[in-house]
């Protein structure tokens, strides 16, 4: 079976045939899914998807993209959705300079005020960190992440950069992106991380792998991930399913 471990199915791409879709998982492979959260509604949103699904898991955390509005009172409030059974991890959470808001030191502030709440209720964390290589790095290293553990999503950095995260412990994350034309960067990566700190994810509704490129993405597309890495580690695709589900049970304590 395959684990999914990032994707987004509180999305509203998913309004017209969620349930659908949902229940044809397990007969199609999709064994286990970790929704990700990116701020309080899709968070009450997942929890929702938690209570309906056995074979969902939510994440709890505010992306940085989604945090110009964010405080106290919002963070004690995801705090306290950490200790439901089902959340697995604090994310998605980290740096995005993608886009001029919010401004980095509100960014900044956030990712690490989330960092610390992951410590206190002992749970890993997804990390989101786009064009903002070095900041997150130094933050992550500031503080001391190595001990709290988790996985960096969509990782989109070179093999240096990948070095630093597989050496603190975390997992990479690997998605569609592996399959394109433009994705020589990550097929390095791939090349170059042991198998046991790969885990393999969607980021559905987004990143849809060749050949559905530009479309609604979804955990049915998985097996062109598997199949890619297969052939980049020279393992067989059963191999690859097996080893980054037993990995991503590591990774969110299943
Ligand atoms: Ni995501």
């Amino acid at each position: 079976m395959i684990f999914e471990t990032h994707a987004h199915y509180d999305d509203e791409a998913f309004d017209t045939d969620r349930d659908e879709l949902l229940s044809s998982m397990n007969e199609n492979g999709i064994g286990l899914i970790v929704n990700a959260t990116a701020s309080k509604k899709t968070v009450e949103q997942s929890l929702e998807l938690c209570k309906k699904y056995p074979f969902i898991y939510t994440t709890i955390g505010v992306h940085p993209s989604d945090c110009a509005e964010m405080d106290e009172e919002e963070l004690s409030w995801l705090k306290n959705q950490c200790s439901y059974e089902k959340a697995v991890a604090v994310g998605e959470i980290g740096l995005d300079y993608h886009y001029d808001e919010p401004p980095k030191d509100v960014q900044k502030k956030w990712f690490e005020a989330q960092l610390q709440m992951a410590r206190d209720v002992k749970l890993p964390v997804i990390i989101h960190s786009r064009d903002a290589a070095k900041d997150t790095l130094d933050i992550m290293k500031a503080m001391k992440a190595e001990e709290i553990g988790g996985d960096i999503h969509c990782f989109s950095y070179s093999v240096e950069m990948a070095r630093e995260y597989l050496n603190m412990g975390f997992f990479i994350g690997v998605g569609g992106v592996i399959t394109f034309k433009n994705g020589k960067k990550l097929r390095e990566v791939v090349e170059y991380a042991p198998i046991e700190q790969i885990v393999i994810e969607t980021d559905s509704p987004y990143l849809a792998p060749e050949p559905y490129r530009g479309k609604r993405n979804s955990s049915l597309y998985l097996p062109y991930v598997v199949e890619k890495i297969a052939e980049i580690k020279g393992l067989t695709p059963d191999e690859v399913m097996d080893i980054t589900t037993s990995n991503a049970k590591r990774l969110y304590r299943i």
